[in-house]
């Protein structure tokens, strides 16, 4: 059993994962209007996994024996700008998760919860490699992204990235 403080903040965290599938799977349909298959590819993939984020979140408190409660997705919001401008949206946006994933730590050693301090290790992981990702892909764009060669060739290399399922 967890304590209500701590399921109201995975409740609350479950609620930003699922946020952010929506917010990546609106990139993903703004850069296929682009033309950008590559990107669209790159930030639809990542949109599933944060639907994956979520549902591990989901299953740790049913495992707990504590009460999930879904609340509504707010509708997803960016600026509809260059790949650039956009993927330093997405790097401010995962910004903010790390510092709700910290937030969601700091508690759960507050409570004296060591498993959730534990099962949360998982994410404060996820998001160094997401932040690095997304700052490689930032400082790509920065440096080569004006040249539509260049643009076509990091859209090919998004293009590669493959799903690949996240549990626990
Ligand atoms: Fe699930 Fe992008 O953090």
């Amino acid at each position: 059993m967890i304590s209500d403080k701590i399921k109201d903040i995975l409740n609350e965290q479950i609620n930003k994962e699922f946020y952010s599938a929506y917010l990546y799977l609106s990139m993903s349909a703004y850069f296929a209007e682009m033309g950008l298959y590559g990107f669209s590819n790159w930030t639809k993939i990542q949109s599933q996994e944060e639907i994956d984020h979520g549902l591990i979140l989901f299953e740790y408190v049913i495992d707990r024996k504590s009460q999930v409660k879904l609340c509504p997705i707010d509708a997803p919001i960016f600026d509809m700008k260059s790949p650039v401008e956009i993927f330093e949206q997405i790097y401010a946006h995962e910004r903010s998760i790390t510092s709700a994933i910290d937030c969601v730590a700091q508690m759960s050693e507050g409570e004296c919860d060591l498993a959730t301090r534990n099962f949360v290790d998982l994410y404060l992981k996820e998001q160094i490699e997401e932040e690095a990702s997304v700052s490689k892909i930032i400082s790509k764009l920065k440096i080569f992204g004006d040249e539509k060669a260049s643009l076509y060739l990091l859209d090919r290399e998004l293009s590669k990235r493959k799903y690949t399922q996240h549990s626990y």
